[in-house]
């Protein structure tokens, strides 16, 4: 295996020592999840879900916000289309934060119908006036995170990047489908590496990377200088570390088996259940189950069991189950 050269990463003025980011994913990669991975990866770069600027700037002490130090690098990741509310946003969140990113990718009807997230791709001058306005606001580097494009005949990230970076954008990260393809179709690599050459700054890929001999195929197919995991973070803590391990030091820790991870699902469980409280933390976690526990024998019955299980000491029966039984 060709170990990857770079083992960090220059954003503006701070420096990763890694190359290997967690992906905004909204309603998942809250404080709880940051701090479960960050205690397997120490360098990788963290990243918030996203924060709407219109809410912060409304209420600007809520949840979404909450870090700590341990956390850093972190960016944190906000949304909106009004340049001076992201700019406001910015600024509340610039003590907190190592990088501020902007969101120009978010697919979902109720964000781009007003004039956020991926519709901004098809408005560049707009995105460049958000990035401008938080640039001149905060002292910490900006990033954006988009797609190739609106649709298939619309790709236009490599000239919206070289818009953003002369904006003064210190990095992008390109997840690399359309808006118009959602989350369908395999996300296109290839295109990517269209970006190398013609930007000063670094750019991240991003989509589909769902373990670490992925990771390493997608960089020497995209060429970036970085990638960013989403989807494949939320059944496995150690992901980000074990690709690390591997691009780093070609050391293929193997996925975590069974017992590991029921042990990760009872760690998450209970931060999330000391986080929010019992009842919200026991419903927020839901969506996480089908994520865990994949391939076992009986799945579709245990997942169903945990999704509509209140009761604490019901679910941790249910888990102590399926290990006994996936360890028959
Ligand atoms: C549940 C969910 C929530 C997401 N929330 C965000 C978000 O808040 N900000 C953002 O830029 N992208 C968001 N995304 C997109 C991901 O960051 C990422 O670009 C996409 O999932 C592709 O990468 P992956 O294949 O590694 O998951 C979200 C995706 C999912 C599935």
């Amino acid at each position: 295996m060709q170990i990857s050269a770079k083992k960090q990463i220059n954003i503006g003025k701070v420096q990763i020592d890694s190359i290997v980011s967690l992906s905004p994913l909204a309603g998942v990669t809250d404080y709880v999840l940051r701090k479960l991975i960050r205690e397997y990866s120490k360098t990788c770069l963290l990243v918030t879900e996203m924060i709407s600027s219109e809410a912060l700037v409304q209420k600007p002490d809520t949840n979404i916000t909450y870090t700590d130090k341990e956390e850093a690098p972190i960016s944190f990741q906000i949304e909106g289309h009004k340049p001076e509310l992201m700019a406001k946003s910015a600024k509340i969140l610039e003590k907190k934060a190592s990088i501020i990113d902007i969101n120009m990718g978010c697919p979902i009807n109720k964000i781009v119908k007003g004039q956020d997230g991926c519709s901004l791709m098809k408005n560049p001058q707009l995105a460049r006036d958000i990035v401008i306005a938080v640039k001149e606001t905060v002292n910490i580097p900006v990033t954006c995170k988009f797609r190739l494009g609106w649709s298939q005949d619309s790709k236009n990230f490599i000239e919206f990047a070289q818009i953003m970076q002369e904006a003064g954008a210190d990095a992008v990260t390109v997840h690399a489908r359309t808006r118009s393809q959602l989350y369908s179709g395999a996300a296109d690599w290839n295109e990517l590496s269209k970006l190398s050459g013609e930007l000063d700054i670094p750019y991240f890929a991003n989509g589909d990377i769902i373990n670490p001999q992925k990771a390493l195929e997608c960089l020497e197919i995209s060429k970036a200088d970085g990638i960013s995991i989403g989807r494949a973070s939320m059944g496995d803590l150690s992901l980000l570390y074990r690709i690390e391990k591997y691009l780093n030091e070609d050391i293929l820790i193997p996925e975590p088996d069974l017992s590991e991870k029921i042990s990760m699902i009872k760690k998450h469980l209970d931060a999330e259940i000391e986080f929010r409280g019992e009842e919200t933390g026991i419903k927020f976690f839901r969506k996480f189950y089908p994520c865990y526990i994949k391939n076992i024998r009986g799945g579709a019955d245990y997942r169903h069991r945990l999704v509509t299980e209140l009761n604490y000491n019901n679910i941790i029966n249910i888990l102590k189950e399926i290990l006994h039984n996936g360890q028959e």
